[in-house]
């Protein structure tokens, strides 16, 4: 049998199929929109996610022996707000995880109901992207809209629900709502009655290698698969990432440079952060790790060279960023495009360039702003260490990972070994190696992880440049701070 790992992305949905022994063996995608209705929102429609992914599946399955598909399982976008009426519809767009209108909920939470009780309940703190919030604006914003929830879920669930008919969601996905109590992996009592909620409106939990149940008979047809094939529970895209590189063992890191960054460290124990700016959920292995989240990271190339530049040309705009230039630039670049979440908690920050002077050039400002989203990445990493997770290299994954000047500074500026995986569709990978699980091939998430991955190559760091970046990054933790009050005057 074969498996088919979905990737439900912020920019598009990537689906891969996988023979048992790991070998990729055809992939197709498709793009869409994310509407930004204010500055600082972030939307998308959920049936845009189903048309694109049932395109991508009939071209995925097209030249291929249907017969042979024994499961489906899908990563996903983590924390968005699916809202369905009593008709299973999509009652507004989803609200995304990088959506920052929720500055008055977050404050409510955290300074109202209180950091110590979330964390407590959830071993969380509020986020702006996180789902509780976003449940409480829609009551406070859109009565009627929030009147006529049914249900909620989350982006990959609504997948699974077309696909199977069953209102499922797994325990690493659901550590992302703020509604769930990660160590004891049940839904929270608490936050549910806080957000006017109760338990027939959330989806039933499943660990993420448990199939959910089969295709309904009418999508098998319209795709010519057989009967029976499983729809498996998933997961959140970063768990997703992590099992596609064999994080799973303790103490083990993948980074991941997407339209977010993430940087997430496997526990086999269940942690807190003292401090909470790093998220404490669930893994899909069955076990739990911590993760710290940025907002904008590949997206930052994005806006720069595509929106602002008006390139696709990625590749020529670091032509000529050498070591040798590393660490010795004077330009700065916040990455805040959409706020911050990991570690500031700040939805009101922005993105800015600072330090130029007439002699900077489109170079100068094309590595600054792969150094700004390296250094916030650092700044993720710098709350591990303080808490004496010893970490020396990680696997990177993500479109960012494609760009050998990017791996090279971020290797010198977190000082890290990174590790490319031979397959680096991360999350969709890793959503194969679930479907697998679940249906027997392997015994385990663990076992599998480790049998199916392997490395393409390594980047090490270079201790010169390594010096050099260290002191940089002193002077860019300067800036936040210096602007932190600035921002939310600025509108
Ligand atoms: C993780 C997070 C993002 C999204 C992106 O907490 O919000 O990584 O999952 O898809």
């Amino acid at each position: 049998m074969n498996y088919i790992g979905i990737d439900l992305g912020t920019s598009s949905v990537k689906l891969l199929l996988t023979a048992p022994d790991g070998r990729v063996l055809t992939t197709a995608s498709r793009s869409y929109p994310c509407s930004f209705p204010h500055p600082g929102w972030s939307e998308q429609d959920p049936d845009l996610w189903i048309e694109a992914t049932w395109d991508a599946l009939k071209e995925l399955l097209a030249d291929t022996d249907k017969s042979q598909i024994g499961g489906i399982a899908t990563a996903g976008q983590m924390h968005g707000l699916v809202a369905l009426d009593d008709q299973d519809r999509p009652i507004r767009p989803a609200i995304l995880w990088n959506d920052g209108r929720t500055v008055k909920e977050v404050d409510y939470l955290n300074n109202v109901i209180g950091r110590k009780v979330l964390s407590a309940r959830t071993a969380n703190i509020a986020f702006a992207g996180f789902t509780a919030p976003k449940i409480l604006w829609m009551r406070e914003n859109e009565p009627e809209n929030y009147a006529r929830i049914r249900r909620i879920m989350l982006p990959k669930d609504y997948i699974t629900y077309k696909l199977s008919g069953v209102f499922a969601t797994d325990y690493s996905d659901a550590s992302g709502t703020l509604l769930l109590d990660v160590e004891h992996k049940d839904w929270s009592d608490d936050m549910l009655a806080l957000c006017g909620l109760d338990r027939s409106q959330v989806p039933a939990l499943y660990e993420s290698y448990q199939a959910v149940g089969t295709i309904l008979p009418k999508v098998a047809e319209e795709f010519g698969l057989p009967a029976g094939v499983k729809i498996v529970a998933g997961c959140g895209d970063n768990a997703g990432a992590a099992i596609g590189t064999n994080t799973v063992k303790d103490g083990t890191m993948n980074l991941s440079l997407g339209t977010s960054g993430t940087l997430f460290i496997a526990s086999d124990t269940f942690k807190v952060d003292p401090t909470n700016a790093l998220h404490s959920f669930d893994h899909a292995s069955g076990r739990y790790h911590l993760m710290g989240c940025m907002l904008s990271a590949a997206s930052c190339n994005m806006w720069w060279y595509e929106t602002v530049l008006k390139t696709k040309d990625y590749g020529k705009e670091t032509q000529g960023l050498t070591q040798d230039r590393m660490g010795r630039g004077h330009v700065y670049f916040l990455p805040y495009l959409m706020g911050e979440r990991s570690p500031l908690n700040d939805a009101a920050a922005r993105a800015c360039f600072i330090g130029m002077t007439m002699d900077t050039s489109r170079l100068d400002m094309a590595q600054a702003v792969l150094e700004g989203v390296s250094f916030a990445l650092r700044d993720s990493l710098e709350v591990a260490r303080s808490q004496g997770i010893k970490v020396t290299h990680s696997c990177l994954v993500g479109g960012g990972a494609k760009s050998q000047v990017w791996q090279q500074m971020l290797a010198n500026i977190l000082n890290l070994r990174l590790d490319l995986p031979a397959v680096p569709e991360g999350p969709g990978f890793g959503a194969a190696i679930l479907a697998m699980v679940a249906d027997g091939v392997y015994p385990t998430v663990d076992q599998a992880a480790q049998a199916l991955f392997s490395l393409r190559g390594s980047v090490e760091p270079d201790p010169e440049v390594v010096k050099r970046y260290d002191e940089q990054y002193q002077k860019f933790r300067l800036l936040y701070p210096a602007l932190k009050e600035v921002f939310p005057k600025l509108g």
